[in-house]
């Protein structure tokens, strides 16, 4: 059972964790073994390891893993170049939807033959399950995947080392972590951080106690917690030093934090002020959290980029209460109307549920209009996937599957409709891109514009890390194209 007494107990906000304007949805993202660096090894250096790392999910699993490189580096572990080479492969894994759970024992399963095949030649090769799925699954998992080394789940990730440690000590004894300690995972966690990108996550918050009805965050996350003010301050100025000009605040529930009596807009004005720190952003928020001195942040802080994703789930007020989002589809619009008239520009996005238990067709159009009448730059559409232990799972008015499937076609065609509208608005225009990857092309970068567009560009002779005016040329299915002034000198 959950400890959530132990978590601050009686909280009323929630939490987030999931994929923003990153404009990618809940997808696996191998690229996260790429943000692996480690020191190199001087006297008393531990052996080189090969370290194989595999993240699902969501932004914040991201940084979890970019964590759990960083506090596997100690013990001489590095990115590996292929699972093969691996002395250790570790998974970290989401529970959002059925699909993404099972993706993990097709991946255990892969991992298993090429864990044997180095047994075969005198080796090992530590299996690792990370995250959502360990979390939910726990000692099951162990039982379903028998090979797999360790299980941890999201609130013991500063256990990891001495995990691993016990797992070199002792083959084929099993460990399982999927406590939530009463002592902070965050503050246990080496304050030094491998060298940023030009952007870079940072998590403030996690957890959630909103309990949506479909939802299984709350069950793998647990209770909601923020990290004191000071902690997170210190870490986006180590973030800054080390180069990142852009931090994206990280929560299940963001805009929730809340710490000796501050709130988000006053963690923002602060990080703000922090030389170095040139935009900044926070994901993923929850409607009936988004005060009135956040809305203001949006009118006041230049730092804070115009861009803001915030689920909505659906648009009918009777599929907003079966999900127990705790507000309406009224509430909602007027907070919509609230950003705007703090930040004319603001590029909105969202996530929407199609299929939840209950939804008619006329809940649907509801969706659809409300859709139409925020005019999005962009959102996910997801059917609904009923996950076990979750209230919504245990109704028996489900939607035939068919007509989930035609109603996610549908409003996924609404949506892109909607984006090309927002990216075809940038065409000519002369937006700040901060350059934050070389392209595919020579000479080409690829950056994002203050609405969290990407875009590529070319010319200039600019750098990543840079931060210049591009001329929009134009837009195409996923991305901008422009050309950047010459740089100076
Ligand atoms: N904390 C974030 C989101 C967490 S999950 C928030 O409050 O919005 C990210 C998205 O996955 C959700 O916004 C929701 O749209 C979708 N999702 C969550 N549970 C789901 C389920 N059971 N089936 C389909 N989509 C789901
Ligand atoms: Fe929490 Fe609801 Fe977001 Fe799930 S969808 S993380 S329950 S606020
Ligand atoms: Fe994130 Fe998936 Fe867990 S969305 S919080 S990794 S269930």
């Amino acid at each position: 059972p959950r400890r959530r007494a132990r978590r601050g107990a009686g909280a009323r906000k929630a939490l987030t964790a999931r994929a923003d304007m990153a404009k990618r949805p809940l997808v696996e993202r191998s690229d996260a073994a790429s943000a692996m660096t480690v020191r190199p090894g001087g006297k008393g250096a531990p052996p080189a390891r090969a370290l194989y790392l595999r993240t699902y999910g969501c932004q914040m699993n991201v940084y979890d893993s970019e964590r759990m490189a960083e506090l596997l580096a100690p013990l001489g572990y590095r990115a590996a170049a292929a699972p093969e080479d691996a002395d250790m492969a570790l998974i970290n894994t989401c529970h959002i939807r059925e699909k993404a759970s099972e993706k993990v024992y097709s991946e255990l399963g892969r991992l298993r033959v090429l864990q044997k095949a180095k047994a075969a030649a005198g080796g090992r090769m530590i299996l690792a399950v990370a995250g959502c799925v360990a979390q939910a699954e726990g000692a099951e998992m162990l039982r379903r995947a028998p090979f797999v080394d360790i299980v941890l789940g999201p609130g013991s990730y500063h256990r990891l080392p001495e995990m691993v440690a016990r797992a070199h000590r002792a083959a084929g004894a099993p460990a399982l972590d999927t406590d939530f300690p009463a002592v902070s995972k965050f503050d246990s966690l080496p304050e030094e951080r491998a060298a940023p990108g030009p952007s870079a996550f940072l998590a403030v918050q996690e957890g959630c106690d909103k309990f949506c009805a479909f939802c299984v965050v709350p069950y793998t996350r647990g209770a909601e917690e923020s990290r004191p003010l000071a902690r997170v301050a210190a870490e986006a100025r180590r973030l800054a030093a080390g180069g990142a000009r852009a931090i994206v605040l990280l929560g299940q529930n963001v805009n929730a934090w809340r710490a000796g009596g501050r709130g988000l807009a006053e963690l923002i004005a602060e990080l703000a002020r922090i030389d170095g720190v040139d935009r900044l952003r926070y994901t993923t928020s929850h409607p009936v959290d988004m005060t009135e001195a956040l809305v203001r942040a949006h009118a006041e802080i230049p730092q804070l980029m115009p861009s803001l994703h915030l689920p909505v789930q659906s648009g009918s007020d009777r599929v907003l209460a079966a999900m127990n989002r705790r507000h309406t589809r009224g509430d909602y619009l007027r907070i919509v109307d609230r950003l705007r008239a703090a930040r004319p520009d603001i590029a909105l996005s969202s996530d929407f549920i199609v299929g939840h238990p209950g939804e008619t067709d006329r809940d649907f159009a509801d969706t659809l209009a409300l859709a139409e009448e925020v005019g999005f730059a962009g959102a996910f559409a997801f059917r609904y996937s009923p996950r076990p232990g979750t209230p919504a799972a245990a109704r028996e008015d489900r939607v035939p599957e068919e007509a989930a499937r035609e109603r996610l076609a549908a409003l996924q065609a609404a949506l892109a409709a909607s984006r090309r509208r927002f990216d075809r608005a940038a065409v000519g225009r002369m937006l700040p891109v901060l350059f934050e990857r070389p392209g595919r092309h020579p000479g080409q970068l690829v950056g994002r514009t203050p609405y969290m567009q990407a875009v590529h560009v070319s010319g200039g002779g600019f750098e990543v890390g840079d931060l210049a005016p591009v001329r929009i040329a134009a837009a195409g299915a996923n991305s901008l194209s422009g050309t950047a002034a010459e740089a100076p000198g």
